[in-house]
């Protein structure tokens, strides 16, 4: 790999943290009344994913929506077979309880993920017209409608938010 290609995934990895970052610190300052520095947070945030997105492009990694939403149940897959079952070990062995949660939560959600991109991928060109719904707390992603409880986090249907 190249000095630059690596530089992209680097920079590519920054500013999409910071892209999340910046949102996360937006919903703080509403919560706060500063609405100037929130719009302000959330203007920088959406320039940071032009940022990302460019330096995306220039790595080539967005290819046909075949080969994406295969890339997509391979790297689900990864994280629920092996990132999260690690972190989640690692964990428990430090005792760290809001961590294991948080790893929980992703990992249950990761093999939804990986089970609606492999569907997606098995009926591409279809005419499907299905909506989907995320639970607010967990990520929790669900087709059709919200559940009444989510599987994952017992969170509410209220907590479902509906994806655009
Ligand atoms: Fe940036
Ligand atoms: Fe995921
Ligand atoms: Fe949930």
């Amino acid at each position: 790999m190249s000095k630059t290609e690596q530089n992209l995934k680097d920079a590519f990895a920054g500013e999409s943290q910071a892209n999340r970052k910046y949102l996360a610190y937006s919903k703080k300052a509403e919560q706060e009344g500063f609405k100037q520095a929130a719009r302000l947070f959330r203007a920088a945030a959406a320039a940071e994913t032009i940022h990302a997105h460019n330096h995306l492009r220039e790595l080539g990694v967005v290819k046909s929506t075949r080969e994406n939403l295969m890339d997509a149940v391979n790297g689900e897959s990864f994280e629920f077979q092996k990132m999260y079952p690690q972190m989640i070990a690692d964990a428990q062995v430090e005792g760290k309880q809001g961590a294991l949660r948080s790893f929980n939560f992703a990992n249950e959600v990761e093999k939804v993920h990986a089970a609606l991109y492999q569907k997606a991928l098995d009926t591409l060109g279809r005419n499907m017209d299905t909506d989907y719904y995320v639970c607010s707390v967990c990520g929790y992603t669900a087709e059709g409608h919200a559940p009444d409880e989510c599987p994952v986090c017992k969170a509410r249907k209220q907590a479902f938010m509906k994806a655009e």
